[in-house]
């Protein structure tokens, strides 16, 4: 068994040498100057925040974290990171800011309504609240314009508890649409030269997420926040997260036989099928039905029929010497053979990101 403390044979590894090489890369190529923001919501995009955060902060591998609430905030300041932590999520209610302050989160602030409620909940605790304004340039999700982030400046430069820390902006398509990113460098750039008018010093300008400071010089100012290049999970970094897990069952089935729920796979001839404890109970999601492949032995096997909440069957015929408890990846590498998120996400119609964090709470994380 890969661990004393499970006994279910499905689990996922995380290499923490692969995190550490992708974000001394990512330094690399934003240079010493840009700080780095290790993007660890969704706990580390289903990698463990704790063990990934701990891991970076020990090593010196970021500057900072970013989450996008006070609870995940809540969570690592309670694991014993000291790092600065900024929500990137829109808070609400507003007495959520009281919440963030009291365990030195930095806050999002993209309203007027809200740069009121920070600097009311900084001066009923007497503590210094730190801000980052978001700007919207494109994304349409939170964020203030231009003249709106002027009123929201001047009134956060008011208070004597808050302190500007960032100016910030967040990139809809730096991997798709290089116009429509020039369009949102160019507002952010913009509005950070109207703020500087003001003569505001030490504000940390941010636009870039993992796409966009790859492809993006221009886009790094004083620091990137990312994610999905620190796991892996873009070309040119080292994948962190494996899948793994092992066969429970095995039978020959013969000409004809259906496998699975509602028929969808009759067996084209007399075939030996396995069954894996893995379903989309765990994450492994039903789209994946018919289509993806594992690795048995270093080779690709097909999943036969639907996936189920909990099991799902494979097409081990050609692997002669494959039984119950031989070792299977469902992400990750054996022998000379890969099965990546991004392939997998291919398949199922979506994103690598969403691939490793609809890995459920049910498959132990085993952090190597
Ligand atoms: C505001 C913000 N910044 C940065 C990131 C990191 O993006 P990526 O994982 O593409 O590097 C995200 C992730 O979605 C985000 O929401």
């Amino acid at each position: 068994m890969p661990n004393k403390n499970f006994l279910r044979p499905t689990w996922a590894e995380i290499k923490l040498p692969a995190l550490r090489s992708n974000l001394l890369k990512i330094q690399d190529i934003i240079g010493p100057r840009a700080k780095l923001m290790f993007v660890v919501k969704a706990d580390a995009y289903g990698h463990g925040a704790v063990k990934a955060a701990g891991f970076a902060e020990r090593e010196k591998l970021a500057w900072g974290f970013g989450v996008s609430s006070v609870e995940e905030g809540a969570v690592l300041r309670g694991a014993g990171i000291v790092s600065p932590i900024l929500i990137l999520g829109g808070l609400y209610p507003f007495n959520s800011f009281v919440e963030a302050i009291n365990l030195d989160l930095m806050v999002t602030i993209s309203s007027l309504d809200a740069a009121r409620q920070v600097i009311e909940a900084s001066r009923s605790l007497g503590k210094k609240a730190a801000c980052h304004i978001k700007l919207e340039t494109g994304m349409g999700r939170i964020g203030a314009r231009k003249p709106s982030v002027i009123k929201i400046f001047e009134e956060l430069s008011g208070s004597r508890n808050v302190v500007i820390g960032g100016l910030y902006t967040h990139l809809a398509c730096a991997d798709s649409d290089p116009e429509f990113t020039a369009k949102q460098l160019g507002y952010f750039a913009e509005t950070a030269g109207e703020l500087a008018k003001y003569g505001v010093n030490g504000v940390i300008r941010h636009a870039a997420n993992s796409a966009g400071l790859v492809a993006y010089p221009g886009s790094r100012w004083e620091m990137v926040r990312a994610g999905l290049a620190a796991y892996g999970l873009m070309e040119g970094f080292e994948p962190v997260l494996s899948w793994k897990t092992k066969i429970i069952f095995i039978k020959t089935v013969r000409e004809g036989a259906y496998v699975s729920y509602g028929k969808s796979f009759k067996a084209p001839r007399p075939m030996k099928v396995a069954t894996i404890p893995v379903g989309y109970g765990d994450g492994y999601v039903r789209r994946l039905s018919n289509k993806a492949s594992v690795l048995v032995a270093g080779r690709k096997c097909p999943v036969i029929g639907n996936v189920t909440m909990d099991m799902t069957m494979i097409d081990v015929t050609d692997i002669g010497d494959a039984g119950v408890g031989s070792d299977v990846v469902l992400i990750g590498r054996q022998g000379g053979d890969e099965v990546g998120a991004r392939e997998l996400a291919e398949l199922a119609g979506t994103i690598p990101y969403e691939v490793v964090t609809l890995i459920t709470s049910r498959v132990p994380r085993i952090h190597i």
